[in-house]
């Protein structure tokens, strides 16, 4: 029997309905403990998700329908290695690239623990040679600047990850980002670069993509107009990071320069990868590992920690509550931290292309929701921007926050201000106006009832935000199990790709006055026509 016609589905549904009718408030007067028993702590983690309308019953009922689609199995054949990516027929084993070398990984029958440890060293030697200057550019010189081309999940993730954990920048390295094949983010990028000392970091899993190959080739041409060096020069200047070594190669990067992974690594799961070069340049090898055993530690937490206790497991059904039985379509992550500025364009990607999907594994299509559109901004940043809307529109967007115990910038009274307003704004979504006891104008009054979860670590650092990324990770693969979503590929933006290429040919046909538009809609000619030929 399908998912949405079991009777603990219709027994959810029934109790979503009765949940609604209850102030969030009331729940906690009538349990007492319920911010304790609604609340799991775990490894310098405390997650409360009390705020929410989730009682011990629809507790249960959600535990039970993880269970029913067999979560806890699709788990282990994931650390096993099964080729659970049915569309793509590959393992999903992001985890494998942060455990340790001697817990041996099988893909395919053979052991990938030697393999992803070998490239852990390569990135571990080119870290330090160029950190203490051994390596050199084609003049001599030391390098200062790295320029990282990619796109996706090629970039968003390093590009997060060295802006969350800047404060542990360690070596003297200018790490650059370039991801739009806009010219002008290239352009920008090189305009104060010295080409004898940029080392440039071509990443991209297929060395493929459009955009990113773009930018490597203009950059390329940028170096050898600007050095006047000869071809052998690129071996200083270019690194890659792909799964193919051959299009690299072709490409003019020298085979010492490539440092491959396995196509058991998916694009947005890539940063824990030779992909996160860039970050171990930045904030040096050995933070780069403890981000590694970060992210190890939530998986272990994953595999082991009893339902009730998992954070990951409790988070992804706390998201299918308001999902497919409150019906809330959209999901706002907050965290109260400036250098977490970017983690959510970098989860929007990792939650979007996994489980924005309305066909399953087995190419039905579904009659129910699956993931929500997902935004947020650093707080207290989104509170002057987008709150207005949270807190007294129509619409209910339940909220993640994420708060720091203690900053890396501590500064005055800075820090107990920020947190002051992550906990003011979880109890305002909840209560409103009628449980401060103001008597309020009507369009001064919030009804309340909001439901949002909080986060608390104990301070930003490589370990805890290697955990906090592989949580993430972990709740997007139970949200999309319980679904039955293949989580792992990303067909729907294929058909962009495709478009662009044909309608690139549609351009060059109207350049040279040969163009038949005929087989494009009106919008379409009329659009072209304005671009190339009025
Ligand atoms: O956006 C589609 C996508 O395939 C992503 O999944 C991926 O992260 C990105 O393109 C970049 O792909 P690549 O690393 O192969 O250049």
């Amino acid at each position: 029997m399908s998912i949405e016609n079991s009777a603990l589905w219709a027994q959810l549904e029934s109790l979503a309905q009765t949940a609604k009718g209850r102030p969030l408030i009331e729940l906690f007067e009538d349990e007492p403990k319920r911010a304790e028993r609604f609340k799991i702590e775990a490894d310098g983690l405390y997650f409360d998700y009390s705020k929410t309308s989730i009682n011990a019953e629809s507790r249960k009922a959600l535990l039970q329908l993880a269970e029913s689609q067999d979560v806890e199995g699709l788990k282990h054949k994931m650390f096993a290695g099964e080729p659970i990516n049915t569309t793509e027929d590959r393992a999903v084993l992001h985890t494998a690239l942060r455990a340790p070398k001697s817990a041996a990984v099988h893909c395919e029958g053979r052991n990938i623990s030697d393999e992803i440890h070998d490239t852990l060293k390569h990135m571990q030697r080119l870290c330090e040679s160029v950190d203490n200057g051994h390596w050199r550019g084609h003049s001599g010189a030391k390098i200062t600047d790295v320029v990282h081309i990619g796109i996706g999940g090629s970039d968003l993730g390093p590009f997060m990850v060295c802006d969350a954990l800047k404060n542990y920048a360690s070596t003297q390295c200018c790490v650059h980002f370039v991801s739009n094949v806009d010219g002008a983010a290239l352009t920008s990028a090189l305009k104060n670069l010295n080409p004898d000392t940029t080392l440039f970091l071509i990443a991209s899993k297929s060395f493929t993509t459009e955009e990113t190959l773009k930018n490597a080739h203009s950059a390329k041409k940028w170096f050898l107009e600007k050095t006047k060096a000869d071809q052998a020069a690129i071996a200083q200047h270019f690194i890659a990071m792909t799964t193919n070594s051959l299009a690299a190669i072709d490409f003019g990067i020298d085979a010492q320069n490539i440092l491959s992974f396995g196509d058991y690594v998916g694009g947005r799961f890539s940063l824990w990868s030779s992909i996160g070069l860039p970050i171990a340049l930045a904030i040096g090898f050995d933070n780069f590992k403890q981000m590694l055993a970060g992210a190890h530690a939530m998986d272990q937490h994953f595999l082991n920690a009893p339902p009730t206790k998992n954070i990951p497991l409790m988070l992804a059904l706390v998201g299918i509550w308001h999902r497919n039985f409150c019906h809330y379509e959209t999901l706002a992550i907050l965290p109260y931290a400036q250098d977490l500025q970017s983690l959510p364009a970098y989860l929007q990607q990792m939650d979007m292309e996994s489980n924005g999907k309305e066909i399953d594994k087995k190419g039905r299509a579904l009659p129910f929701e699956t993931g929500p559109v997902i935004f947020g901004a650093s707080g207290t940043n989104g509170q002057h921007a987008f709150y207005q809307l949270i807190h007294q529109s129509k619409t209910i967007i339940p909220c993640e926050f994420i708060a720091f115990k203690q900053s890396l910038s501590p500064l005055n009274e800075h820090h107990q201000t920020l947190l002051s307003h992550v906990i003011a704004q979880s109890r305002a979504l909840m209560i409103g106006t009628q449980g401060t006891q103001q008597t309020a104008p009507p369009e001064k009054t919030f009804s309340g009832n909001r439901p949002s979860t909080t986060l608390i670590i104990d301070q930003l650092t490589p370990y805890r935000l290697g955990q906090l990324l592989a949580l993430y990770e972990h709740k997007i693969f139970v949200q999309g199990a319980i679904w039955g979503l293949n989580s792992f590929d990303q067909p729907g933006v294929q058909l962009g790709k495709v478009l662009a290429a044909d309608i690139a040919l549609h351009i060059s046909a109207l350049k040279d006055n040969m163009a038949s538009l005929d087989e494009v809609d009106g919008s379409t000619q009329k659009l072209l026509k304005h671009l190339y030929c009025e």
